[in-house]
């Protein structure tokens, strides 16, 4: 098992399989292109795949691929069906912009995919593409409705900023109440690469819970398993789900149960703080699986107790989120 200095389970694996991206979030990406990694130091499939049958061996069970955008890799079905077929994982998921989805969905449905995270901040174009600086709303949204029509688990995540997140409130409570699609919100982290973050530009999930009071209908908690990081919320007639994800005013730290790793082979215990083992160099320089074993077992135990973005020991990460994965 990957347990840390403080007792964490550690059984989810957040994979970033791309750090490109095919739009441009201002809180994760600057404006122009970013060097991305080059193709030789991105791990291929074969080496995800192995990585992630060594963690199960751990005990690991869940995978979640991300990117930047996971589906700008090409054949990424192919890696969902080999971890799937990995003894142990009970489930692979996906987070993804949703703007490559609808053309990707059968296949990546045969590989084995039975949900997905859609990260989309706004629900009206203009909105939409001044954040993401790209076009592609209609896209997304149509993709989720065919998600929906085949029985596909489908989540929302929404970034939440102020003075933007705060015009979107009663359209994402309207659209969660209307589909039945869960909404989270995740407060804005100091993972943008321009750098822009400060802690006024939050808008927390207390915030957020109280417009949704306010301006949809009351919100009423809802029973929810520890390990996960959202807090979610019903209206008040049952009808709709919106979360918060406060990982900036209420880190759940506690009771992390995950780790990652970068599209370049690298381990990070945590989304803040730095790289925390060279994977990558193992499996390229023939290390045996007790030695890969070894490295993500002292990743896990290297693993601070909280990362304090609200505590002056924060240390501000020295990836933005596009090459960490989300
Ligand atoms: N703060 C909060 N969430 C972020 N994401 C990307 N950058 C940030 C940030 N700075 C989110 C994306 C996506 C998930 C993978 O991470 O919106 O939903
Ligand atoms: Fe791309 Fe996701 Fe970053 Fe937006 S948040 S630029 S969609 S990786």
């Amino acid at each position: 098992m990957l347990v840390d200095q403080f007792g964490r389970k550690h059984t989810s694996v957040r994979v970033s399989v791309t750090d490109r991206c095919n739009l441009r979030c201002t809180y994760c990406m600057p404006a122009d292109t970013p060097d991305y990694a080059e193709r030789r130091e991105i791990l291929t499939f074969e080496e995800i795949t192995r990585v992630v049958r060594i963690a199960a061996g751990l005990g690991v069970d869940d995978v979640r691929l991300t990117g930047g955008e996971p589906l700008v890799r090409s054949q990424l079905h192919k890696l969902v069906a080999s971890i799937g077929e990995i003894s142990g994982i009970k489930k692979v998921s996906l987070t993804t912009n949703g703007i490559l989805l609808a053309d990707q969905l059968p296949d990546l449905l045969s590989a084995g995919l039975k949900s997905v995270n859609i990260s989309l901040d706004a629900l009206d174009e203009s909105a939409f593409t001044q954040i993401t600086r790209r076009p592609g709303l209609k896209r997304v949204l149509d993709v989720i409705a065919v998600c929906q029509e085949q029985g596909i688990k489908v989540k929302i995540n929404a970034i939440a900023m102020r003075d933007f997140t705060e015009h979107q409130i009663v359209a994402f409570g309207e659209f969660a109440r209307r589909t039945g699609i869960p909404v989270r919100f995740i407060e804005f982290m100091p993972l943008d690469s321009d750098g822009n973050w400060v802690e006024s530009k939050v808008l927390s999930g207390q915030q957020i819970l109280k417009m949704f009071s306010q301006q949809v209908r009351p919100v009423v908690p809802k029973n929810q398993p520890n390990a996960s990081p959202a807090t979610d919320y019903e209206f008040d007639d049952g009808v709709g789900t919106v979360g918060i994800i406060a990982s900036v005013t209420e880190p759940f730290c506690s009771t992390c149960n995950r780790f990652r790793l970068t599209a370049d082979g690298q381990l990070r215990n945590c989304l803040f703080g730095g790289d925390s083992g060279d994977v990558r160099q193992l499996l390229r320089g023939g290390s045996s699986d007790e030695t890969i074993a070894q490295l993500l077992h002292d990743a896990v135990l290297s693993k601070h107790r909280g990362h304090g973005t609200d505590d002056l020991s924060f240390d501000r990460p020295s990836r933005p989120m596009y090459s960490i994965g989300g």
